[in-house]
């Protein structure tokens, strides 16, 4: 009845692509072997290092999703039989570690909660105890999309350190890369495993493994990788075996857009704009909550995330509310997944997104909570208003 015009696509991914990147991917195909896709492939691989905050390290380019890219991560640096310790706080670093089963790695969960950060205490007296060096890898994802959580990869970094262990640190940055702050020179991690389809604002195909100087040692004795995803195979000349085969031209210019469009506004001003957004975004909840049918799902506020909100919904109508707001305001947020399946609502704030979205999105919210004679508390949408208008004033 009221979504004919700008649909607000709020989910944890894909998200919106800009006009920008949609001009630039509407183009024919050209020759592989020569020109402008080469040069542009050259530059999204050396933008993509800033992006990852890696001097020392590499980043390599996948035709796939996140998914794919988990696969590529593990078959470059383990070999079968291996071990690794997954840091459990919602659902995705859970799902790296059974792709990481399916491909005979031995996987040991810290088991976490749904509602906080994991607990880097509880790896250090795992890692302590550890005494023959047989976990070869720590799996953690910064920010997980299903609990809303963004977990603390300096201080899992700094119990490595204390404890002195070798294990690569492997982060799953599919939900924060250009989004929240990540540097993975100065906080040591040794490999990264993002996608397009969120931050960095590009259609959904392309995955991203960025690997330092500790992951490529270990690619030499690793025995999980194939001729397609082999690390070594991607560093020839040809500019199409950095692919792995034919490499996927408008996803390329769609990124290298992306790209410009980050580079121009400044990683850090991004950053900036993503976590006002998310304070605005979640001093709204705050307050709707206070009577009752709406509560923000991590508990620890430091521990919640600038780039996705996980809401629970009392009376099992976090669907009806999802629906309604799509069908009559054209608002498309998520619905929780995992082990609070169906319980709430997910609200994805990443990449080409801005206030009126997210106080067109609160709005319609609250819209949407009247419209179904849900309680919340007085306020919400005033209280987002000011944190905006505070980060505005001249
Ligand atoms: C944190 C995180 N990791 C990994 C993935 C998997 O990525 P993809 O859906 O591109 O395979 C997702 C997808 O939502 C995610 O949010």
């Amino acid at each position: 009845m009221l979504k004919n015009g700008m649909n607000f696509l709020m989910i944890p991914g894909p998200t919106t692509l800009p006009a920008e990147v949609l001009r630039a991917m509407h183009r024919p195909a050209i020759d592989i072997y020569d020109g402008p896709i080469v040069q542009t492939s050259a530059s999204c691989h050396d933008d993509l290092k800033q992006i990852f905050r890696t001097r020392s390290g590499h980043v390599y380019i996948y035709v796939s999703n996140g998914h794919g890219a988990w696969d590529a991560a593990i078959g470059n640096t383990l070999s079968r039989g291996d071990k690794v310790v997954v840091l459990d706080a919602g659902h995705f670093a859970r799902e790296w570690g059974l792709a990481a089963t399916g491909m005979g790695i031995e996987v040991e969960v810290l088991p976490g909660s749904w509602r906080a950060a994991t607990d880097p205490q509880a790896l250090r007296a795992r890692l302590s105890a550890d005494r023959d060096s047989t976990i070869k890898a720590i799996l953690v994802a910064q920010v997980d999309t299903a609990s809303g959580v963004v977990n603390d990869i300096p201080a899992i970094r700094r119990v490595l350190d204390e404890t002195g262990h070798e294990a690569l640190l492997m982060v799953d940055v599919v939900a924060s890369l250009a989004c929240i702050p990540f540097e993975m020179e100065d906080w040591r991690v040794d490999v990264a495993v993002g996608a397009a389809q969120k931050g960095l604002m590009t259609p959904a195909g392309l995955g991203f493994v960025a690997a330092g100087p500790k992951a490529h040692a270990a690619a030499k004795r690793a025995n999980l990788k194939t001729r397609y995803t082999s690390w070594e195979g991607r560093r020839g000349e040809a500019d199409y075996l950095k692919y792995g085969g034919t490499p996927p031209e408008q996803l390329l210019f769609a990124l290298r857009a992306a790209l410009d469009m980050i580079l121009e506004e400044g990683l850090e001003q991004v950053w900036r704009r993503h976590a006002i957004l998310g304070q605005a975004l979640r001093a709204a909840l705050s307050a709707w909550a206070t009577a009752g049918d709406v509560e923000l799902n991590i508990l620890e506020p430091s521990q919640r995330s600038d780039a996705v909100t996980v809401f629970l919904v009392r009376d099992g109508r976090a669907r009806q509310l999802r629906e309604l707001i799509a069908q009559s305001c054209g608002v498309n947020v998520g619905l929780t997944i995992g082990d609070i399946a169906g319980n709430g609502l997910r609200i994805g704030h990443m990449g080409h997104v801005n206030a009126p979205m997210i106080l067109g999105t609160l709005a319609c919210l609250q819209a949407g909570f009247t419209a179904l004679g849900m309680r919340f508390g007085p306020g919400g949408l005033d209280a987002a208003a000011q944190v905006i208008g505070d980060a505005i004033k001249r």
